[in-house]
């Protein structure tokens, strides 16, 4: 993968590239949004992978003077956390045929960008939900939102639609209701999401990240699982991706 990403947590502690390699669609001539620029590792990366593309880079931010500007690059100030935003971010765009939400990672915007991101794809198109684990009940922004109790998250709903994808079995009445109990998705979202879903991959990382997202180093204590700075490199909620593929194809 490009060594544009290099410098990206996507590479050097998530070791999500690999996985994308497998999953990205191999070209393409439509629209492509980011939810999230950060210092815009991604974007640079984007122009480079998909030269026919049009991209939006969508963050609560205003521009940073770090963000490449680029005549197929334009960004969207806008906050997740409001669903009106995010709907009119992906209205703007025509064709949209990749979205990464890569955002704040809240579980709860990360299911807003969901809903309306999927319904807002072209058919065939790809959705990646990078950094689900933040979805996991053992991670803080899970335990910020939910406590220690159990709840439907964006994960519990795509596990579950994976789940029934992979053994053949239809999403019954009983079991869209048990999966609509929650917040973030009613029974009609869990029956429009599941009928648009033809795929669903799923990435955990089972290595050690090649070197520390706080401190940059590479030494590390290999019996504790921990970086020589003591950050935890094995922990049951990190380092989790999805790549959601839309049913049919595209016009
Ligand atoms: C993980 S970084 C993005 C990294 C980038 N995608 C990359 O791979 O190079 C997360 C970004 O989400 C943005 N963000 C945080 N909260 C947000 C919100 N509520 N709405 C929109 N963007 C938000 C942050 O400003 C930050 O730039």
């Amino acid at each position: 993968m490009s060594p544009l990403l290099a410098t990206s947590d996507k590479s050097f502690w998530h070791g999500f590239l690999d996985f994308y390699a497998l999953h990205l669609p191999p070209k393409i001539d439509g629209a492509v949004i980011e939810f999230g620029v950060f210092k815009g590792h991604s974007i640079r990366w984007l122009i480079e992978r998909f030269p026919e593309a049009s991209i939006t880079g969508a963050d609560i931010l205003p521009v940073q003077p770090e963000w490449p500007l680029h005549p197929r690059v334009r960004y969207r100030q806008m906050d997740q956390d409001d669903a009106s935003q995010v709907v009119q971010v992906l209205a703007e765009v025509p064709g949209i045929q990749l979205i990464i939400e890569d955002g704040s990672h809240m579980p709860k915007h990360q299911s807003t960008c969901l809903k309306h991101g999927l319904q807002a794809l072209q058919a065939g198109g790809t959705y990646i939900l990078e950094d689900i684990h933040t979805s996991h009940p053992a991670h803080s922004l899970y335990q910020e939102e939910f406590g220690t109790r159990p709840a439907q998250t964006s994960l519990s709903v795509l596990l579950a639609f994976e789940h029934l994808l992979r053994s053949g079995r239809p999403l019954t009445p009983a079991v869209r209701d048990g999966l609509a109990r929650g917040a973030h998705f009613d029974a009609d979202d869990i029956e429009s999401l599941f009928g648009a879903v033809a795929s669903i991959h799923m990435f955990k990382r089972a290595t050690l990240p090649t070197s520390c997202w706080r401190c940059g180093s590479s030494n590390f204590d290999y019996h504790a699982y921990r970086c020589e700075c003591g950050v935890e490199l094995m922990g049951a909620a990190d380092s989790m991706t999805l790549v959601v593929k839309k049913r049919g194809s595209a016009a």
